[in-house]
């Protein structure tokens, strides 16, 4: 029985690939999207036009950009911490942004070297340029359960984030529990609190797979409406900004999970495995 459509968000070549101590060559990142683009998806995360003195992995995310074959109805997506940021990813052309602030005070000054006011602040003039140019802008708010500097999160801090970027005019809200530390409970306790701003339709969960349990909470969230999922192929990932963040769930896996309960992820497993394949031996192992 099918319990209809339920997206995976690829955010491997980019959450993935950021925190990877060697130096990713720009031609094995392209190699990578572009086997991803043959595997179904509707969004690809690619790059991040952040600092590189902060960032050096995503350094090379225009020569990215601009190397890659597009696939029609494949939008490819960056992240923009600022209006430096952004005017690069127009750019780059790309097709989606996301802005990305924090739940907590520690992280979002760790992260972006801001307040979670300044950061709307400075999210403020990108989100409006690209309203005028039609550009869907989805916002992360990170340490949505637990942060590495501040500790427990409460679920009213969440909301209040997510309120505001929604009310700022992204389209999608990704919540992201940064270092894993997230429960079945308190990953449900936080979407309460964050449904009654934001409806469950534009929200996204983004778990972090450090202790092992993103796919519960995936079926927590299942629970509660959310039908969109953050994944990286072969659980690349981590932030350099947390320490602990292991990986992203690995995208392969949560569409299998997904598929044997019932969902439609519109994804081709075995181009899945290719790529998560490609993601291991860029790794090293
Ligand atoms: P800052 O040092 O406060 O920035 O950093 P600034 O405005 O003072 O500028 C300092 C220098 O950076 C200047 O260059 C700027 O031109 C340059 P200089 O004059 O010294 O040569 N600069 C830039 N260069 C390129 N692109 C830009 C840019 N902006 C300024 N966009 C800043 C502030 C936000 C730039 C910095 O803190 C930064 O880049 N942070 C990014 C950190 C990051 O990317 N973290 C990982 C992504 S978040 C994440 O992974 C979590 C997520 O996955 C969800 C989850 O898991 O929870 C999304
Ligand atoms: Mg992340």
């Amino acid at each position: 029985m099918s319990l209809g459509p339920c997206e995976i968000f690829e955010v491997g070549p980019r959450d993935g690939l950021q925190n990877e101590a060697r130096e990713i060559p720009v031609a094995e990142k392209v190699a990578l999207i572009d086997k991803l683009s043959q595997a179904g998806f509707r969004r690809i995360e690619c790059a991040s036009f952040v600092s590189p003195k902060w960032v050096p992995q995503m350094a090379g995310s225009g020569e990215v950009m601009a190397a890659i074959k597009r696939v029609d109805g494949v939008r490819y997506a960056a992240l923009t911490p600022n209006t430096k940021g952004y005017e690069a990813a127009l750019e780059a052309q790309v097709d989606e942004i996301a802005v990305f602030g924090s739940a907590s005070e520690g992280f979002s000054q760790k992260n972006i070297n801001a307040s979670i006011a300044e950061s709307l602040e400075r999210f403020a003039p990108v989100l409006e340029d690209a309203r005028h140019r039609d550009i869907p802008v989805r916002g992360y708010v990170s340490c949505v359960v637990e942060c590495p500097y501040d500790g427990a999160v409460a679920p009213a801090a969440v909301a209040e984030v997510a309120d505001k970027l929604f009310a700022m005019g992204c389209y999608e809200i990704s919540l992201g529990d940064t270092i894993g530390a997230g429960t079945p409970d308190s990953i449900a306790r936080m979407l309460l609190a964050v449904r009654d701003v934001v409806p469950a339709g534009r929200l996204a969960g983004h778990y972090h797979d450090t202790n092992g349990r993103a796919m519960a909470n995936i079926d927590a969230s299942l629970s509660l409406g959310l039908r969109v999922f953050d994944a990286a192929v072969g659980g690349l990932g981590g932030c350099p900004y947390a320490p602990g963040a292991a990986g992203n769930v690995a995208t392969e896996a949560v569409n299998a999970h997904l598929t044997a309960l019932g969902y439609e992820t519109g994804l081709d497993q075995a181009v899945l495995e290719k790529a998560a394949e490609m993601a291991r031996t860029m790794r090293g192992e």
